[in-house]
């Protein structure tokens, strides 16, 4: 059976890589594969996971390119090499420009920490997210995996999980609660995403052959 392959993005700490890593090996993200890891900075710690974990992984720094136009490019570059179907932002710190938007429309998947449209948007970042929760006396607060078109975080949503937010929250902590949830609901989006668009195209372009 033909896998559906994934292309990561990350920019850090890597534990949404992980999981979906995590959903792969286990089987609970049966028809994906990843395809590659890529980051846009050398330092990032989900490096060395992948590379233990013997995934393919490219570092593409902006610094390295004149325009962002020719750093979105190459990455999509990347993208095209590795054969991806799927990309996957997790955790990656850039705004994904118009060439990777437009050869990978509706192909671009992104988690965001909060329960989306509240608290997105440019500089709606780590623990600003979760700040906002809190000063706005929220009582829950949750994750959202959405599609990832040229309004930032303001793709179609395709999947939400819901936390509370205790009264004695600091930032960091509901950010763990918040987590937790990442990495259940990525894989699990990520699972039905290959379902529907992936497995059963493919069926169905067999079907007519
Ligand atoms: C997560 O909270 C994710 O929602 C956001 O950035 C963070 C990345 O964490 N987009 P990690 O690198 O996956 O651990």
């Amino acid at each position: 059976m033909t896998r559906c392959r994934l292309g990561i993005l990350i920019s850090g700490r890597g534990s949404n890589m992980r999981a979906i890593a995590g959903a792969v090996e286990s089987g609970t993200l049966a028809g994906a594969e990843i395809a590659v890891v890529v980051s846009n900075r050398p330092e990032a710690a989900g490096l060395s996971y992948a590379a233990e974990k013997d995934l393919p992984t490219v570092i593409v720094e902006r610094g390295d390119y004149d325009s962002k136009r020719d750093f979105d490019t190459a990455i999509l570059d990347v993208l095209l090499g590795h054969q991806v179907d799927l990309a996957l932002l997790a955790g990656y710190d850039r705004i994904i420009g118009q060439p990777l938007l437009d050869a990978y429309a509706n192909r671009i998947l992104n988690i965001h920490p909060s329960l989306l449209p509240k608290y997105g948007g440019r500089g709606m970042v780590g623990l600003a997210v979760h700040r906002a929760a809190i000063a706005a006396e929220d009582t829950e607060s949750g994750c959202s995996v959405h599609l990832v078109t040229g309004d930032v975080d303001g793709g179609p949503i395709l999947g939400q999980a819901r936390v509370p937010v205790l009264p004695t929250d600091t930032p960091e902590q509901l950010a763990e609660r918040v987590l937790a949830e990442e990495h259940r609901l990525y894989p699990q989006v990520i699972g039905e995403w290959v379902y529907r668009k992936f497995i059963r195209e493919k069926e169905k372009a067999d079907a007519h052959r």
